[in-house]
């Protein structure tokens, strides 16, 4: 078998994903419809057009507008749910999914629709296909410090269903120290922490969100190769890397596939993963991401295999889920060789 075949067999997980980015052109139409919601486009054609970015504010402008289509909560269960259908038929059998409840609260959507709509789609997805999962609420960073608060709160009345508190948004100038009060709040709540870092942002970034944010995994994390320092440390710690190769390229942040850190990374010693970031616009769900990646950087199959079983080791899952997932890699692999 080749190595897009295997990549399309094997079960893995996917550990960044924003929700909101897996919003499909055709969707947004219908939901825009649906919703009475006047949008700059009429075709899919317009929006797949408009999805030339230069860098990642860029991006993040048509993000906003593209979600003032998700009004109820029915809007955000048939997103969720066709992402997971989608993923399912690419192997993937975990997910730890992003929202930003900020961003629709913003916007006069309440918290509860936009969580109620996503988890009711996560429930029912864990009945009818092999596929668990986890919410992850991100703050805003492009907002302060008492807005993150307030969505802590909203967060903390919904403990059952959301793990963990992650960062994201516009990274430049916004360093992850703005936000330690809160993630020292939400660790204290008992949620886990992830933040994206190194993005766009200095290696300096990612060294305060290990430090400042007690982060438990780096979202994104390519600048922290400018500190070989840094790349020992986060070795030594085995703290994962969700890694988003076409995001990557989409937003500028490397100009060629082949210049993607996976396989340094992997060639480090890092618990790294791949992931999709926001399909929909960036143009590839996770296995278009591990093909393109893979081509472009000269992975093997044993490379491919190893970011299937990291993806599982560096999920928050317990531990009996993650050896269930790590023996259906292995005896997938033991069926192809
Ligand atoms: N929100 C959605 N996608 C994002 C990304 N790639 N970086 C930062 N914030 C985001
Ligand atoms: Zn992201």
């Amino acid at each position: 078998m080749d190595l897009h075949g295997l990549i399309d067999v094997l079960p893995k997980a996917e550990l960044h994903l924003h929700i909101e980015g897996t919003l499909e052109p055709q969707m947004m139409l219908d939901l825009a419809k649906r919703n009475g919601v006047t949008l700059a486009y009429d075709t899919v054609n317009e929006i797949a057009a408009a999805y030339d970015f230069s860098n990642l504010q860029d991006f993040l402008d048509l993000y906003y507008q593209g979600m003032s289509v998700l009004i109820h909560e029915r809007d955000f269960y048939d997103l969720t749910m066709a992402y997971l259908e989608k993923v399912h038929g690419q192997g993937v059998r975990h997910v730890e999914i992003f929202f930003d409840p900020q961003a629709h609260m913003e916007r006069g959507i309440a918290f509860e629709t936009a969580l109620g709509g996503i988890t009711t789609a996560l429930e029912d997805a864990g009945k009818h296909m092999e596929m668990t999962s986890k919410l992850i609420m991100c703050f805003l960073r492009h907002l302060d410090e008492d807005d993150a608060f307030k969505a802590l709160e909203c967060a903390c009345k919904h403990k059952e269903h959301i793990y963990a508190v992650g960062l994201d948004s516009s990274e430049a100038g916004r360093p992850p120290e703005l936000f330690s009060r809160v993630f020292k709040a939400a660790r204290d709540e008992g949620f886990k922490a992830v933040a994206h870092a190194g993005e766009e942002g200095p290696a300096a970034y990612v060294e305060t969100a290990l430090d400042d944010l007690q982060v438990n995994r780096v979202d994104h994390g390519n600048r922290a190769f400018d500190d070989p320092a840094l790349i020992a440390r986060m070795v030594r710690e085995q703290m994962p890397l969700t890694m988003c190769p076409l995001s990557n390229l989409r937003l500028k942040g490397i100009s060629d596939l082949r210049q993607h850190p996976i396989k340094k990374a992997l060639d480090a010693g890092l618990l790294a993963t791949v992931n999709s970031d926001d399909p929909s616009y960036f143009g590839g769900y996770v296995n278009e991401n591990y093909k393109a990646v893979a081509d472009a950087v000269g992975l093997d199959a044993g490379d491919v295999i190893k970011l299937a079983k990291n993806s599982v080791v560096a999920s928050f899952v317990d531990a009996g889920r993650k050896q269930e997932l790590l023996d259906k890699i292995e005896s997938q692999v033991g069926r192809l060789t």
